[in-house]
């Protein structure tokens, strides 16, 4: 069968990930000693563009990297997955970076400084032609808000779905809420979102501000919530899991092309947390994602049926 190729465009952070791994993390004012260290081309942006590129979208770059060696770097990573970054600028200055460790058991601390990412705070034309091109725009918050806000009133004026992602963290205008289609927050995303504590409650809340919710549970899978039907929830794959660093953003970046293939939702949902399973075996952020057919073999390696909950009355 011939698949049309989902056309996504991103608007995000490109950061050069430093990533330490140690046995235990330290704690404030704490020293430890590491296993090993390596710098992996990540971000949010990125790794989402990325993601989506090796599960076979056709996939647009729009964001900033810096004049020196890592922003080399970070735009070659991205070209060698096949992402298109004529709308990647270069700006003068530091790209972005993020400090990373590592546990041993595969969890992360990260800090980010955005550098070249901080200057992007509004679109050129072509930036919203390219946004306009695509099906769907991936957002994150690891740009300015005024860029990220800028990227999503251009995809709604231009028909296309936006789906952002809240992280890192922080407080959303209601500007932003108003011009989101599928908003992907993690558990506690969805918590510090919604003040409510329970992945179902806080979904069901966020129902009120946005039209599509999916919250991302690690380990547990994800819930997907539309209004009017009771959330579904999609169990994860068994992993073995060596680091966790940028699983969601593969799980978005899988989902936007298994949607803009026009997959049903409970299938495509499916689809990419089998690749969020494939990218927690593997270290590191864009080093960690799968191509299209690994994940095919995964996926069609067994799921359990996902269950919608009974209606409650
Ligand atoms: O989501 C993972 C990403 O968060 C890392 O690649 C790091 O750059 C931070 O932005």
């Amino acid at each position: 069968m011939t698949v049309t190729k989902a056309a996504v465009a991103v608007l995000g952070s490109a950061n050069m990930d430093l990533v330490a791994y140690a046995k235990a993390a330290p704690r404030l004012g704490e020293t430890v000693t590491g296993e090993s260290f390596r710098t992996v081309p990540g971000g949010k942006g990125a790794n989402q563009a990325i993601a989506a590129a090796r599960a076979g979208g056709a996939v647009t770059m729009i964001g900033a990297v810096g004049d020196d060696d890592f922003g080399v770097q970070l735009r070659a990573a991205l070209d060698r997955s096949g992402v298109d970054t004529v709308r990647l600028r270069t700006v003068p200055g530091p790209s972005g970076i993020a400090q990373i460790t590592v546990d041993g058991a595969g969890h992360n601390a990260i800090v980010v400084v955005p550098g070249a990412n901080g200057t992007v705070t509004a679109l050129t034309s072509q930036d919203e032609a390219a946004i306009g091109a695509a099906g769907a725009l991936l957002l994150q918050l690891e740009l300015p808000l005024a860029g990220v806000l800028a990227g999503a009133r251009a995809a709604r004026e231009r028909g296309v779905r936006t789906v952002l992602t809240p992280a890192p963290a922080q407080p959303l205008p209601d500007e932003l809420l108003a011009v989101t289609d599928l908003l992907v927050p993690n558990e506690h995303e969805a918590a510090a979102l919604s003040g409510e504590g329970d992945p179902r409650a806080a979904a069901r809340a966020l129902l009120d501000v946005v039209p599509e919710v999916v919250v991302t549970l690690g380990a547990a899978g994800c819930l997907h919530a539309v209004r009017g039907r009771e959330p579904l929830a999609v169990p994860a794959l068994k992993a073995e899991v060596v680091d966790t660093t940028a699983a969601g953003d593969t799980f978005v970046g899988a989902l936007a092309v298994a949607l803009g293939e026009g997959r049903p939702a409970d299938e495509a949902l499916r689809w990419a947390t089998a690749a969020s399973a494939l990218s927690v075996e593997q270290a590191g952020a864009s080093s960690s994602m799968p191509l299209r057919a690994a994940v095919d073999a995964r996926a069609a390696a067994g799921h359990p049926v996902p269950r919608r909950r009974a209606a409650r009355k």
